[in-house]
């Protein structure tokens, strides 16, 4: 379906020379400077697969989407695409900002090669996956990034593209519309559309993909299994992985900023101590805030809920100012495996102050818990339990 042959991509960097550069050394000063985002880059994805595409920030990940999407062309190599391809890159991509949601829907059907028919035939649907019903005949420019990201989301999984390529854009939305378009990106994998899938959220992939790309400073660093590749990603010494993005990601505006994650050890394994550290800072006096702390599996199973209150009963009086809180974990009741952590800060009969979506993955190390030399990982069950067998024949 995607046939991609020593694909390269050389971007230009720096401004225009300095007077002084230019005086010094003109033909140096005058070369631009040029760095590769992605090199010698070749793979096949057959129909069906869904492939994501994992690295750290700067490994060349958009720029792969971006060549296949066509929004770029390359200077080395050649993808091929043998299909219609429906590419969602960045926040609004597709989008004409004018025009209103529903002028948005079948323009970007039109684009899909879809009849006006087939689109009217999707519409509610649509609509409804988008949760945007009450906004459709708003310009999209008036939407906020959330519901942008939804409707961009909604029109690419139900115009039924050949080829799906989606970059970290769902992050911007909330953890229930995260859950439910992995969802449908499995089913319409199921149908045989082909995806291609850049996140940071290492559950995500190892739930959606059998298959994953490494990219390192822009080169293939791994192709293979996805819980292969991931586990090369992380390292083998590092299994906690904070996503910096997330951090990063924090509304400006908020009463109360989560300002650095840290999560101890390192390394972690099944019956383990640990402790997560959670550094604020309020802007304003803020009474009675509860801190929440949640463990997903990669099947997005909320497997762990820790809260100060009402859960633990641990009262906070009020914070101002910066400080940090930590939660102390005796011995950590999961079986070995790919788990994220959320984290979140609420008031009392008030709402959600800030939400931290899946702002780390811990790669729980297996344990020989029940010394029979069996590791214990996820597919022995998620929980780990003390027991005892007793055999009492009858005869
Ligand atoms: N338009 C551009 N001009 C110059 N450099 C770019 C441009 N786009 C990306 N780059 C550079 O190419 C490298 C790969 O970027 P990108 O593909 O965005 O990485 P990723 O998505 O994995 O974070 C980075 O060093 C980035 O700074
Ligand atoms: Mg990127």
């Amino acid at each position: 379906m995607i046939r991609v042959e020593g694909l390269g991509k050389r971007y230009r960097i720096g401004g225009e020379p300095t007077l002084r550069a230019l005086l010094r050394s003109p033909r140096a000063a005058l070369q631009h400077e040029t760095i590769w985002a992605l090199r010698d880059v070749s793979f096949i994805v057959q129909p069906g697969e869904i492939v994501g595409v994992i690295g750290r920030n700067g490994a060349g990940k958009s720029t792969l989407l971006r060549l296949l999407g066509r929004i770029t062309a390359p200077t080395e190599g050649r993808a091929v695409l043998h299909g219609r391809a429906a590419a969602l890159l960045e926040v609004g991509t597709g989008f004409h900002p004018d025009l209103t949601g529903r002028e948005n829907v079948y323009l970007n059907g039109a684009i899909l090669g879809m009849s006006r028919r087939e689109i009217e035939r999707k519409f509610e649907a649509i609509v409804a996956f988008a949760g945007v019903a009450r906004f459709i005949d708003t310009p999209v420019k008036r939407y906020s990034s959330g519901m942008q990201v939804r409707l961009a989301f909604a029109v690419a999984a139900h115009l039924e593209p050949e080829i799906l390529l989606i970059d970290e854009v769902l992050a911007v939305g909330d953890a229930a519309f995260q859950q439910k378009s992995l969802g449908r990106m499995g089913e319409a994998a199921r149908a045989g559309r082909t995806i291609l899938f850049v996140s940071h959220d290492m559950s995500a992939i190892a739930q959606l993909c059998s298959r994953a790309i490494l990219l390192e400073g822009g080169h293939l660093a791994a192709d293979g299994p996805a819980d292969s590749v991931i586990g090369a990603y992380l390292g083998q010494t590092e299994s906690v992985h904070i996503d910096e993005g997330v951090v990063a990601a924090q509304p400006q505006d908020a009463p109360i900023r989560i300002e650095a994650v840290a999560i101890t050890p390192e390394a972690v394994g099944t019956g383990d101590p640990l402790t997560v550290r959670i550094h604020y800072r309020a802007a304003e006096p803020l009474a009675a805030p509860g801190f929440v702390v949640t463990l997903h599996d990669t099947l997005g199973v909320e497997v762990v809920r820790l809260s100060t209150l009402p859960i633990s009963g641990f009262h906070i009086e009020r914070i101002e100012g910066a400080g940090h809180i930590d939660l102390h974990i005796d011995s950590l009741p999961l079986t070995g495996g790919l788990y994220t952590l959320s984290l979140a800060v609420t008031r009392p009969r008030v709402d959600t102050l800030v939400a931290l979506d899946r702002v780390a993955t811990l790669r729980i190390a297996a344990r020989d818990l029940y010394g029979s030399g069996v590791l214990l990982t996820r597919s022995r069950g998620v929980v780990p339990v003390a027991h005892r067998w007793s055999l009492h024949p009858s005869d």
